[in-house]
């Protein structure tokens, strides 16, 4: 694994932990968070050592607590763009990644840390989390893909009212809301999170790539999520894991897969 100068990660047992550290700043995400956001998911892709992804922040504090604001004052309507369009990048190679990620949100997640927690495939928050999309309390929108995720995760009525009040929600209401998928003590956070990724890993991981893919297909302009579906059934169904999970079941044993 490379080292990065704004994130931690360790790799055991297939899960990467990685943490972002910038814990006096409450992990806000400044150019080299996001960069490095997306240098440590293309390792995700490429190492084949790496099976899934949590992804946290230091402290006891905050998750993320959004963009780092004092990289605004100097954003023009071109700057602006670039702006948006770096986290666009970044955060979309989360969303589509074929491993599971899964957000532990420790704390605040507030404008770009909610909107990180929403591009992994799960968010488990403690029960101090808070999630918000404050930003137009600075005169800006969220930028990094929330107003699209927010609206898929909880719909469009909801999501407006968070956007337009920018109030602060609590790990209960998140949870209620279907923006958190669990709420559990924060000392349990990470074994929670690693629990969950663990039984992912024990299911056929081209199915659970495909899966990904698919469900992200729904999400996706002029693609036909049904015929996606049908498409990434069949790439399952041309699998050894597939002969494997069939005769196992069969067979009344524990599958073996390989991947493959
Ligand atoms: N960008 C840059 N710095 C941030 C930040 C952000 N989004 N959020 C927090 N920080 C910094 C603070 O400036 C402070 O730095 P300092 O010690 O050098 O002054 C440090 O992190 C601690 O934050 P502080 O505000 O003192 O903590 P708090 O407990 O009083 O309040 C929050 C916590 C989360 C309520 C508050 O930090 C906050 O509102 N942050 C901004 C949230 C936001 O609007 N995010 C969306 C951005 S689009």
């Amino acid at each position: 694994m490379k080292s990065y100068t704004t994130l931690l990660t360790d790799l055991t047992d297939g899960i990467l932990l990685i943490t972002i550290n910038r814990e006096d700043k409450l992990n806000a995400l400044n150019k080299m968070v996001i960069t490095e956001l997306s240098e440590v998911m293309d390792e995700v892709y490429n190492n084949h050592d790496i099976k899934g992804v949590i992804i946290t922040g230091a402290g006891p504090k905050a998750f993320v607590a959004g963009a780092d604001i004092s990289e605004f004052k100097s954003l023009d309507r071109e700057q602006g763009r670039t702006f948006a369009r770096r986290g666009h990048n970044t955060f979309h190679k989360i969303e589509y990644c074929p491993k599971p990620v899964i957000a532990a949100v420790n704390g605040f997640a507030l404008g770009g840390g909610c909107e990180l927690a929403m591009s992994c495939h799960i968010r488990i928050a403690a029960e101090n989390a808070k999630f918000g999309q404050p930003e137009v309390n600075l005169g800006i929108i969220p930028g990094y893909g929330g107003t699209q995720r927010m609206v898929q995760l909880i719909g469009k009525g909801k999501a407006l009212e968070l956007f337009m009040t920018a109030d602060v929600i609590d790990a209960a209401t998140a949870h209620t809301l279907g923006l958190a998928n669990h709420v559990v003590p924060a000392t349990d956070l990470i074994s929670y999170s690693r629990g969950i990724i663990t039984k992912i890993l024990s299911k056929a991981p081209v199915a659970i790539a495909k899966v990904i893919e698919a469900v992200n297909a729904h999400f996706k302009d002029g693609v036909d999520g049904f015929e996606t579906e049908i498409e990434l059934f069949a790439d399952c169904a041309a699998t050894q894991d597939f002969v494997e999970g069939a005769s196992a079941f069969l067979e009344k044993r524990k599958a073996n897969f390989t991947g493959k």
